[in-house]
């Protein structure tokens, strides 16, 4: 039997559980229960994060101990995921003693067999307490020496510290990036990190003095571990209490660390190199999912806490007759409209759409008519075989070729591909429904097709019932109450795996009921978006999380839309000189360029303004660049590291440029 350990970010408990940690921790929960189905034995382990300077000062302000502040807000964590059909089988806090015990043995593992990786020292910069991390002058934004992700000013820390010698793994961690392109995922997250290897490792400080909150180092209890070596390894010291959860981190064992993006940097560079030196074994893969924004806002802390997972889940539950059934229509978005990977917007009225189209039209419509057909035609039970035609042989083939591809695509951890696929089975059944017209057969009299046609439908559903189980699970022990099925179990899909579809025993019974997904009619969805928008949505979205540096101008909080001035001092805009243009093949909005911006090298941006512009056309012309924007993938190999800024509809776009011959690379400001 395979092994597969699934991990997700420890939660800070200075925040309430949102909408992208529960992205997180669902995607998690999904992959555990995939492998489940595989027969695989599976293990999902999430918790919190619970010390460091940022948590001691919040408790400080609200006049309480640590220990009783990381109490009670780690409760919310342990509750909330639940509520989301969320199963874990471990759930660690960094305050445990097992976790303690367990974070001092890996620090004194590298100790005892590289006695040269940690030595004491002493360290100045900057400190950014929101990302509990030192800044050097080249992360800061001026003017006020603001933390560039969290908009606050740094402090001046000096302290004597233990150092972790990171700058010995540049090497081997490149090398193992090169022998493993699996452990990071997705490609182009490994460039990422590879570029920032290249360019070498600082000796990672990974201790402090100044805090008292925190695992003590041992044998030097002045100190106390720095907040991400004692994260970290709560992946490893979790399993450290029996022979059965060790097992989990053994060589056969899968091991994959689901984070955000933002968090990729510590996982894959800082995480493998204290385990190379501790002797232990790594990760398989480490897999970074992008974003979410909300109705196309940005999460800033104030929106992202007034939208509440369980709050839409609930909502939704009104819908599907429970709120189990609603948390799985909110993991069913999650998963299938954003693609795995990359960042995605969570919109609501999408979400509405999707609900109506796929689950209510597509799966649930599929279920009742079958079964509808199954009480006029068959009696409410099971038909026998009957007379199978080409009909039924190919979609029998269709289900068993999208079934494959989905599980290629779980393997490959792209659930919104993997569902993608399943629902490709379902549309392929309702296709062959109105093909097969049972209900013309049967005015017929012709009983051995009506029987084929019901049991073929019947087994589709069946499978169907089991494949939507790792996102849907409530959804589908609904849906096999219906069928006159039990709840799907462990290894459900093994055998399924391997012999494609099962047929069902003629003379069992089926259990019709309400429907699984009742659609929203246009005011129900209006009402339900409504009612889940956040009232102050727009001003939250945009403005401003930190008041803006000192002497900067107030923010326009007027609009909506107004942003700080020296947000607006992020965006690197340079003129570009376009080298080379060319169509990509198989899409035909999209060209690839090359524009010099000023750099050693001309950049690749592809961008959408093949409708509007011949390539040759745009060569020598000057365009405006968004520089810092984050690369973005186009399928295949095909990255782009910019924007050009251009105005109107997709066939008659017009190029935003420059009034002057302006030379490339030149800023805007
Ligand atoms: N405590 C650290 C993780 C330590 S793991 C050894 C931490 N905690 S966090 O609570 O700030 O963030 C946890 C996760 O939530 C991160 O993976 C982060 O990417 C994710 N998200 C926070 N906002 C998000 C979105 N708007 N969208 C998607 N995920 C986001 O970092």
């Amino acid at each position: 039997m395979s092994r597969f350990y699934v991990t997700t970010p420890i939660y800070y408990v200075n925040d309430v559980p949102h909408l992208g940690n529960a992205y997180s921790t669902i995607v998690a929960d999904v992959l555990r229960r995939y492998h489940l189905l595989r027969g695989d034995a599976a293990r999902m382990l999430t918790g919190t994060d619970e010390h460091g300077l940022k948590v001691e000062r919040e408790a400080q302000e609200r006049g309480m101990t640590p220990i009783a502040f990381v109490d009670g807000m780690s409760v919310h964590f342990r509750e909330a995921w639940p509520k989301l059909e969320i199963e874990t089988d471990d759930f660690i806090r960094t305050t445990d003693a097992r976790h303690e015990r367990g974070a001092q043995a890996l620090w004194l593992d590298i100790a005892r067999r590289n006695p040269d990786d940690i030595y004491l020292g002493s360290y100045e910069d900057w400190y950014c307490v929101g990302c509990e991390e030192f800044k050097t002058e080249k992360d800061l934004v001026q003017p006020g020496n603001l933390c560039a992700i969290h908009r606050k000013p740094v402090e001046r820390l000096k302290e004597d510290t233990y150092f972790f010698r990171l700058s010995r793994y540049a090497e081997p961690l490149l090398e193992l990036y090169r022998q493993k392109p699996e452990f990071i995922q997705p490609e182009s997250r490994r460039n990422e990190v590879v570029s920032f290897v290249s360019g070498g490792l600082r000796d990672l400080s990974i201790s402090r003095t100044k805090l008292t909150w925190g695992v003590p180092v041992p044998g030097d209890p002045k100190h106390v571990m720095y907040v991400w070596f004692d994260a970290l390894a709560n992946y490893w010291t979790a399993l450290q209490g029996s022979d059965a959860a060790k097992a989990f981190w053994g060589d056969d064992s899968r091991i994959v660390h689901v984070v955000g993006k933002d968090i990729l940097r510590f996982h894959a560079v800082y995480w493998p190199a204290f385990l190379m030196s501790a002797g232990v074994r790594l990760p398989t893969t480490v897999y970074a999912h992008g974003f979410l924004t909300f109705n196309g806002h940005k999460m800033s802390k104030s929106l992202r806490n007034s939208v509440e997972p369980i709050g839409i889940a609930r909502a939704f539950g009104q819908v599907v007759g429970g709120d189990a059934g609603g948390a799985d229509v909110l993991r069913y978005q999650l998963l299938r409209a954003i693609a795995f990977g990359q960042d995605g917007d969570f919109d609501l009225t999408a979400m509405v759409e999707r609900y109506n189209a796929d689950l209510g039209k597509n799966l649930g419509n599929l279920l009742a008519r079958t079964l509808g057909l199954c009480v006029k035609m068959t009696a409410g039970k099971v038909p026998p075989p009957g007379e199978a035609t080409a009909l039924e042989h190919d979609l029998r083939a269709a289900v068993d070729g999208h079934w494959r591809d989905a599980v290629d695509a779980w393997d490959r951890i792209e659930p919104h591909r993997a569902l993608e696929r399943v629902w490709a089975i379902a549309s392929a059944a309702n296709q062959y429904v109105d093909r097969a017209a049972p209900w013309a057969e049967d005015k017929k009299g012709h009983r051995g097709r009506v029987d084929a046609i019901l049991s073929t439908l019947l087994d589709v559903l069946g499978a169907l019932s089991v494949a939507i189980w790792p996102v849907l699970p409530a959804k589908s022990a609904e849906m096999r109450r219906q069928l006159g099925l039990p709840p799907v179990q462990p290894g459900e899909g093994k055998d399924w795996f391997a012999a494609g579809l099962e047929t069902r025993a003629a003379g069992e019974a089926l259990a019709p009921g309400t429907p699984l997904f009742p659609t929203l009619d246009e005011a129900g969805g209006k009402a339900l978006v409504d009612a889940l928008t956040p009232k102050a949505e727009g001003a939250s979205a945009s403005a401003p999380e930190a008041p803006a540096s000192p002497g900067a101008p107030a923010p326009g909080a007027a609009t909506a839309t107004a942003i700080a001035y020296d947000q607006f001092g992020l965006v690197d805009l340079r003129v570009g000189v376009v080298k080379t243009a060319e169509r990509v093949p198989k899409k035909d909005k999209l060209l690839k360029l090359a524009v010099d911006v000023g750099e050693a090298e001309p950049r690749t941006i592809v961008a959408g303004l093949a409708l509007s512009f011949q390539p040759e056309a745009l060569v020598g012309r000057r365009v405006i660049v968004v520089a810092n924007l984050a690369p973005r993938e186009f399928g295949k190999g095909l990255v782009s590291y910019g924007m050009i800024l251009a105005t109107g509809p997709s066939e008659k776009l017009v190029l935003a440029t420059v009034d002057g011959e302006v030379e490339a690379g030149a800023r805007l400001k």
